[in-house]
């Protein structure tokens, strides 16, 4: 038996990408600066001082992009949707010329048999958003729930598969409580506050997406971590269940029906600012659940540190990406039979899984990357071991399709399956690309 045959076969393969990491036209057809431009643009933010206003220029060369994605054998394509360019201000007024760019890509994934995955909140809050207080405040919310409405009446009659919020952790600890990322903010009571308002926010996101498209099928997406204690002391031991809250839990629990886990609500101290309802609009049912996964942790108790209280230390596999994440393809597996057996999740995507390596163009033009190549079946091949232990795994969506900007890190991680080169926008598929082909090609043959 074949390692992949496990998977199921209408099992759906697909790669993934998101507007401000590929998109670049950052001040084209009305878009206006989200907190990214204005992050990127503050120097010392991100490395080289890069920053999102070319990127690949997907905006203009997305025909060339969705072909690759197609040649791929892709069945779907996880994008995001950029709110800046939809809503960019705000007085609410939609910009036409934003929604019709959408409206095309979508149109031309259709016609290469592509699905449409869009995110609607993949960190690109319009600025104008963030100057009348951004997430750590309710109005956020509702104006997020107004763009959901907008780009579901749109597109609605075409896309049936909705994610409503990229990996919230990021945009809460590291945007609000470390500060890595936008708006930079080094505040844990605005990063508690943003969590709960994202969390509102894709509530209300629901509930706009079920009233516009019928029959929709919507889902979150959370990067989590598998999470160890560095050493069997009671210390590392309590620290390694905090930062499973932290990682994990936090972002399950809420939107999964079992409210936020009360020892982290103890542990922040922060008030949550919950009003009648909220919590039912929070844990609306949803059709799957996204699992991002990159890597383990191994975390020992730091009680000097800012709450809550842990550091990560080494992991033992020498194997490290461009990135410094060690490799640890069991990781995935272990994470999809959680959501399995102790949530209940029935459908769950792998909606991320990538890694990041130092890519280089040879004389004749091919990008050889074994080691992204390895990573790859090696995490394909944990998903199956997962799907034949019973996870309901529906498909997998490689991180990423295209180099692209890595935020904070800018242009020098490369994680795409399609290497680009900045200065011409030549694109170059790497072997990894042609090998997720190859197995695409075999699982559906065999299927
Ligand atoms: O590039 C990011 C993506 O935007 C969100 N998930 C993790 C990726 C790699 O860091």
């Amino acid at each position: 038996m074949n390692h992949l045959d496990a998977l199921p076969a209408n099992f759906r393969w697909g790669a993934a990408t998101a507007a401000y990491q590929i998109e670049g036209a950052a001040s084209t057809d009305g878009r206006a600066p989200s907190i990214w431009d204005t992050f990127s643009h503050t120097p010392g933010k991100v490395d080289n001082g890069d920053t999102g206003d070319t990127a690949c220029d997907h905006y203009h060369r997305w025909p060339q992009d969705l072909d690759l994605a197609a040649s791929l054998g892709l069945d779907a394509y996880r994008f995001s949707i950029a709110w800046p360019r939809v809503v960019p201000l705000a007085d609410g007024r939609v910009n036409a010329a934003g929604l019709d760019f959408y409206d095309r890509l979508v149109d031309g994934m259709l016609e290469r048999g592509l699905t449409p995955f869009p995110t609607l909140y993949h960190w690109d809050l319009p600025q104008a958003q963030q100057d009348r207080g951004g997430w750590p405040e309710r109005s956020t919310a509702e104006r997020f729930a107004e763009y959901a409405a907008v780009v579901a009446e749109r597109l609605g009659d075409r896309v049936r598969d909705w994610c409503t919020l990229n990996e919230p952790l990021c945009s809460s600890w590291i945007g609000h409580l470390e500060g890595k990322m936008a708006p930079g903010l080094t505040d844990l009571t605005a990063a508690v506050r943003t969590s709960y308002h994202l969390h509102l926010g894709h509530g209300l996101a629901v509930q706009a997406l079920r009233a516009a498209v019928p029959g929709a099928r919507i889902g979150i997406v959370n990067n989590l971590s598998t999470i160890e204690p560095a050493s069997q002391s009671d210390a590392d031991l309590a620290a390694a269940l905090r930062a499973d809250g932290h990682i994990n839990r936090w972002w399950l629990d809420p939107v999964l029906g079992r409210g936020y886990p009360q020892d982290m609500v103890d542990l922040y101290g922060v008030e949550l600012p919950v009003r009648d309802g909220d919590l039912e609009l929070i844990s609306a049912p949803l059709d799957w659940v996204g699992l991002n996964y990159y890597f383990r942790q191994i975390v020992a108790d730091d009680p000097t540190g800012p709450v809550p209280n842990f550091r990560q230390v080494p992991g033992p596999n020498p194997e490290r990406t461009a990135m410094d994440w060690e490799v640890h393809a069991p990781g995935i597996e272990e994470l999809l039979l959680r959501l399995t057996e102790d949530y209940g999740v029935r459908e769950i995507y792998v909606t991320e899984n990538g890694s990041a390596y130092r890519d280089t163009v040879t004389a004749d033009g091919r990008v050889d990357d074994p080691e992204r190549t390895a990573y790859l079946e090696s995490h394909l091949a944990a998903c199956a071991r997962a799907v034949a232990k019973g996870a309901p795994l529906a498909g997998y969506f490689a991180w990423s399709l295209l180099d692209n900007f890595e935020w904070a890190y800018g242009y020098d991680k490369r994680f795409g399956l399609i290497h680009v080169d900045y200065d011409t926008q030549a694109r170059t598929v790497k072997s990894s690309g042609e090998r997720y082909a190859q197995l695409i090609a075999a699982h559906r043959a065999r299927a």
